[in-house]
């Protein structure tokens, strides 16, 4: 048997123990060991960024990480936005510009830019344009997903205290 690996991670707010091998990413420990597949997982090499989650505040493309590399940090992924009944201002935006389609992306581009917008309350396009320019989006064209930040900055700015 291979050898194994005790980790403790913080998702969304939830500390579990797991133990795991070293190879696991954490993308794979998201969905498969937690059942959190909000995440995405595309092309499996740091391209897309489907995978996107955050790892300690940080945007880091989950199928690069090891499991074992989040030991004792704090993970939040798309399921920590908003809920159906009550979604997030960024999440409210994408649905109001109509900047889903298949919605294969969109998980990675919500994660992208939560710490974005909460660093550029004000972004311009082409700051929209970079901050998102890690994400690959086979169907919108991105002019919607433009839209919707812009939009989404907006709602940002009026509401407080918006999660996570
Ligand atoms: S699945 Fe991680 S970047 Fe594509
Ligand atoms: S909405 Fe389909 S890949 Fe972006």
């Amino acid at each position: 048997m291979s050898e194994v690996m005790n980790i403790t991670v913080t998702v969304n707010g939830t500390q579990y123990r797991r133990t795991v091998e070293p190879r696991l990413l954490l993308s794979d420990f998201l969905r498969h060991d937690l059942g959190l597949t909000g995440t995405h997982v595309g092309c499996e090499h740091g391209v897309c960024g489907a995978c996107t989650v955050l790892l300690d505040d940080v945007p880091v493309r989950s199928c690069l990480v090891f499991a074992v590399q989040a030991n004792n940090h704090t993970v939040t992924t798309v399921e920590a936005l908003g809920t159906p009944d009550n979604l997030h201002p960024i999440q409210e935006a994408f649905r109001e510009s109509h900047a889903v389609q298949c919605g294969f992306c969109t998980p990675g581009i919500l994660m992208s830019l939560v710490p974005f917008l909460q660093e550029n309350p004000d972004p311009t396009e082409q700051q929209i344009r970079e901050a998102i320019s890690g994400n690959l989006c086979r169907c919108t064209g991105y002019q919607h997903i433009v839209d919707a930040v812009k939009l989404a900055a907006e709602k940002m700015k009026a509401s407080e205290g918006v999660k996570p």
